[in-house]
């Protein structure tokens, strides 16, 4: 596999979290508190940047599922690894994912979602590759639109690398 080569630089991620913290702040100002459900494994990074840059209560949940395994192609099978262990009934959830490629996986959490009977759920995601979109699902915030490239890095991996890189990079699998 090749090395990445920068798609979106370190400055510009961590400027538009803040961006994106900044405009979940001001629209949940009243709400009280917020739980933001980081979708396992990827978001891991992109949720713990944005949730210490916010100015409202927040509290954590993560949820896991399953849906690549190790190639590069999506099944559009999501399958649950493991749900949110608080109880969220009456409660305004953020799911907070890493990556909407087929959208299958964020329709289906926004599903398993509501099941829990929350007080609202929305999306933030920090890249989309909407020429890819499959479902049609509403992303409330979303960092960046991206081509159909391959990436890597803040929280994204390919075959379980490259995740801590600080940028997001394109690389391409030799798959
Ligand atoms: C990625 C990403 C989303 C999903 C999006 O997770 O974090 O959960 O794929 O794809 P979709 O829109 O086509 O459903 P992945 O399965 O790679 O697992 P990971 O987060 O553990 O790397």
């Amino acid at each position: 596999m090749s090395d990445p080569v920068v798609l979106i630089s370190e400055e510009e991620i961590q400027t538009r979290v803040g961006e994106l913290a900044e405009q979940i702040s001001q629209d949940y100002a009243d709400a009280g508190e917020i739980v933001l459900v980081g979708v396992l494994k990827g978001s891991f990074i992109f949720l713990a940047d944005l949730a210490r840059r916010l100015a409202i209560p927040r509290t954590i949940e993560f949820i896991a599922v399953s849906s690549y395994g190790t190639g590069s192609r999506s099944s559009g099978a999501v399958r649950l690894v493991m749900d949110v262990r608080g109880n969220i009934e009456n409660k305004h959830v953020l799911i907070v994912e890493d990556i909407v490629d087929t959208g299958h996986t964020l329709k289906y959490l926004m599903g398993l979602m509501e099941s829990h009977r929350p007080a609202s759920v929305r999306a933030c995601a920090l890249v989309r590759k909407a020429e890819r979109a499959e479902v049609d699902v509403e992303v409330k915030y979303l960092g960046f639109d991206i081509g159909e490239q391959w990436v890597v890095g803040y929280g994204l991996d390919y075959a379980e690398q490259n995740r801590t890189l600080p940028y997001i990079g394109v690389v391409s699998p030799d798959d």
